[in-house]
């Protein structure tokens, strides 16, 4: 490249070990630093814990070529960069609010360590006004904070870093803008420069606008299954309009991950506290939330042992409290409490029934729980008395931290063996060639619900197994 850069980034979360391998593999000399000592040994001798296509060899091929280096000394690593970046996690605080307890922390740890005239970067999804917060936090008139989110999906978070649709500069100072653009100069993507506000609602904007067509086309699927339509022809025919596109439209479990609830909340935060009405916001999230409860009924309505079954599942009467149910926990999707104000005992009981459940990832090609809209079914079905075993191929260890939710097994037998039914949550593309005739034959009842409409309904029909999707024709199952 014409000039490379000194860079420093702080945190190798997702973002930050992706940012920091990919800008070495462009020339740049990059220090990475994480508080987590372990982490830091470990990345050192090439071993990266994500699921992320490409990103542990970059993180050698760096190494090697000398252009990345990890620490955990946050001070030390800034010492001589150009230019700083903040990958830092901002989760979903309380009320749904970011939580900027680690960008403030590593502002207040850096603040005489960084150097003359460096410029900082957020690259975190922040509320509005926090590069004006961070730049009052540092109280360096020599130093710029610059905006510039990131828009990578886990699983190609490479590939997005490499050949990014958009790369958004927000700063007050051309100068800091201009010397951020280099460093991606060699991508040759569109740049979009603004000022900071605007980059940091356009990452919240993104990602909202996202969830709301997941909600949108999940409602669609609702339609579809009152009129007997099919949802994926529908999106089918949406898709061709060159202003609707056909991406983002497919129906499942709700929508989940690190990213999209927590930028939802967080924006709808941001919404109420500045009393700027957006009512889009709401209804998104309640969407998600509704839905999910719709597709547990189904269940419940099919497998509940028979009609007028006591209503004994309240969440906290069952052997062991559910990880993450809190009594008055804010309604979503994600926080594992029962949210459709049913109190998780409305119409007929799950108990003494055992679901087999394939995929709890968020979605397929990551190892990640995080908000998953999976684990979000499985605790509604556990609040319901299910007996829940689980099989995810990212997923071989057992995990105490869901050993009251569930119970994870190596093997998608395994996991319907006596099982009254099997319920698809993750889009695994290996699940649509499993042996469905085994399958059959190992269930007790022989449906499956295909909550990503991922499965050949005919293929499991010729099983003797009957399919149910969403939003698509009930007609077709056998
Ligand atoms: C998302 C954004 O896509 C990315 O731009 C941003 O930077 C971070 O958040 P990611 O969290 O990796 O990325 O997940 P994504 O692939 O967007 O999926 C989010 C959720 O939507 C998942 O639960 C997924 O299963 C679901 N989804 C996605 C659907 O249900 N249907 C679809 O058509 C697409």
């Amino acid at each position: 490249i014409a000039t490379a850069s000194r860079v420093a980034v702080i945190g190798t979360g997702y973002v930050g070990l992706t940012t920091g391998a990919c800008l070495a593999s462009l020339g740049h000399h990059v220090v990475c630093a994480d508080a987590d000592p372990h982490k830091v040994d470990r990345l050192r001798r090439g071993e990266v814990d994500i699921l992320e296509p490409r990103l542990p060899e970059l993180v050698r091929d760096g190494q090697a070529s000398g252009h990345l280096e990890f620490t955990q000394d946050t001070k030390a690593s800034v010492a001589g960069a150009e230019v700083v970046f903040f990958c830092l996690p901002t989760p979903m605080g309380v009320g749904g609010a970011a939580d900027l307890a680690a960008v403030e922390a590593v502002s207040d740890e850096i603040r005489t360590a960084l150097p003359h005239g460096c410029v900082v970067v957020n690259k975190s999804t922040v509320p509005v006004g926090t590069a004006e917060r961070v730049a009052a936090l540092l109280g360096r008139p020599d130093i710029t904070v610059v905006s510039n989110p990131e828009f990578l999906r886990e699983g190609h978070a490479v590939h997005d870093f490499l050949h990014p649709d958009r790369i958004v500069i927000g700063a007050a100072e051309q100068e800091a803008a201009r010397r951020v653009a280099g460093l991606y100069a060699p991508l040759d993507a569109p740049v979009v420069l603004t000022d900071t506000a605007s980059a940091e609602i356009a990452k919240y904007a993104a990602n909202f606008f996202l969830a709301m067509k997941l909600s949108f086309v999940n409602n669609l699927a609702t339609l579809c299954e009152h009129f007997t339509a099919d949802v994926d022809d529908v999106v089918a025919a949406l898709g061709h309009d060159p202003r609707i596109g056909p991406a983002f439209l497919k129906p499942g479990p709700g929508w989940g991950g690190s990213c999209l609830p927590k930028d939802t909340h967080a924006l709808l935060t941001v919404c109420e506290e500045s009393g700027v009405e957006f009512p889009l916001l709401r209804a998104t999230i309640d969407t998600n939330v509704e839905h999910q409860s719709r597709l547990v009924e189904r269940v419940v309505a099919e497998c509940s042992p028979g009609p007028g079954t006591p209503h004994d599942a309240r969440p906290g009467t069952l052997p062991g409290a559910l990880p993450g149910a809190q009594p008055g926990a804010r309604p979503s999707a994600l926080s594992g409490g029962p949210s459709d104000g049913s109190g998780g005992s409305a119409h007929g009981s799950l108990h003494g029934v055992t679901l087999a459940l394939l995929g709890l990832t968020f979605k397929a090609g990551t190892s990640d729980l995080r908000d998953s809209p999976a684990l979000a079914i499985a605790r509604r079905l556990r609040e319901r008395g299910a007996e829940l075993r689980a099989y995810d191929p990212a997923l071989s260890e057992t995990r105490p931290d869901l050993s009251d939710l569930l119970t994870i097994v190596d093997t998608p037998e395994k996991a319907v063996e006596g099982a009254r039914a099997c319920v698809v949550l993750t889009e695994w593309p290996q699940f649509r060639d499993l042996d469905w005739e085994a399958v059959a034959g190992l269930l007790t009842a022989p449906v499956v619900y295909d909550f990503r409409n991922l499965l050949d309904p005919d293929r499991l029909a010729r099983a003797g197994l009957s399919w149910q999707g969403i939003g698509r024709s009930l007609a077709m199952v056998s």
